[in-house]
């Protein structure tokens, strides 16, 4: 045995040997947290996705800590100066975001290939029913990311507030509404807003300026999935609560 592979295998015994005594204490084994930060999103910060804000976190282990003990949590955001750590369901990528700047907030996954993760190609995402579309870890399209079970679902018990978009596709018919005139964000929000049915996915063309509401995804009508050749509309799938 060589003296690396003699210390490698004294540091195997003692985490052996401190997760024996950690269960006997605490009843459950030591969890090693693994964190990876994120340079391109360090200095920033953002509001969406938002899990919890909790200050005193004294290391960014304890962070990342908070972070793997809650099921929703995916990334996160620690300020070694001011101890705030910041807990997010979803992974970002620089640039795409709006983020705010905000000096000495490190940014971390906790695993990589979370939704909204950056890939090179499906194997790269580590969700079921995920792929690499665009260089970002999504759902297959047609499905609705459930946070709780961290994988992507035809349908949800409860839909969300978030949505994903798959660029120029629509589903032809089955539209509840029709609104012509709105912003994305009021499209958006008319859609979460609707009480008299589920609203599960929507279209918008940025040109015209229309809306359309759906109480079905295009799981429950793939006859009528399209392409739009003309690249006019989008298409936007509720992701789960
Ligand atoms: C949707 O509802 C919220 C609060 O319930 C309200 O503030 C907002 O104006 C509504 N938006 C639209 C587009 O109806
Ligand atoms: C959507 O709404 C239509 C019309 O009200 C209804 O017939 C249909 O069952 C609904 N579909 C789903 C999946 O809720």
């Amino acid at each position: 045995m060589t003296t690396a592979r003699r210390q490698y295998c004294q540091i195997l015994n003692w985490i052996l040997i401190w997760n024996i005594v950690s269960c006997l204490i605490n009843g459950s084994p030591m969890i090693v947290n693994t964190y990876h930060e994120r340079k391109e999103v360090s200095n920033r910060e953002y509001s969406v996705r938002k899990l919890f804000q909790l200050n005193g976190i004294r290391g960014v282990a304890l962070c990342a800590g908070q972070c793997t003990r809650n099921v929703l949590c995916a990334s996160f955001f620690y300020n070694k100066e001011s101890q705030t750590c910041t807990g997010h369901s979803t992974v970002f990528i620089g640039p795409r975001y709006r983020f705010a700047q905000a000096d000495r907030n490190k940014y971390y996954v906790i695993h990589t290939g979370n939704l909204g993760d950056a890939c090179h190609s499906d194997a790269d995402c580590n969700f079921q029913f995920s792929y690499c579309h665009y260089s970002r870890c999504l759902c297959q399209e047609g499905n609705s990311y459930s946070f709780k079970d961290r994988s992507c679902v035809q349908s949800c018990k409860l839909y969300g507030r978030y949505f994903q978009e798959v660029p120029y596709y629509f589903i032809d018919q089955h539209n509840m509404e029709t609104l012509t005139g709105i912003s994305f964000e009021d499209c958006q929000m008319l859609c979460l807003n609707r009480t008299s049915y589920t609203c599960k996915s929507f279209e918008y063309g940025d040109t015209s300026k229309e809306c359309f509401l759906q109480n079905i995804t295009r799981q429950d009508a793939i006859a009528d999935w399209n392409t739009d050749q003309e690249g006019l509309f989008s298409y936007y799938q509720r992701h789960c609560s």
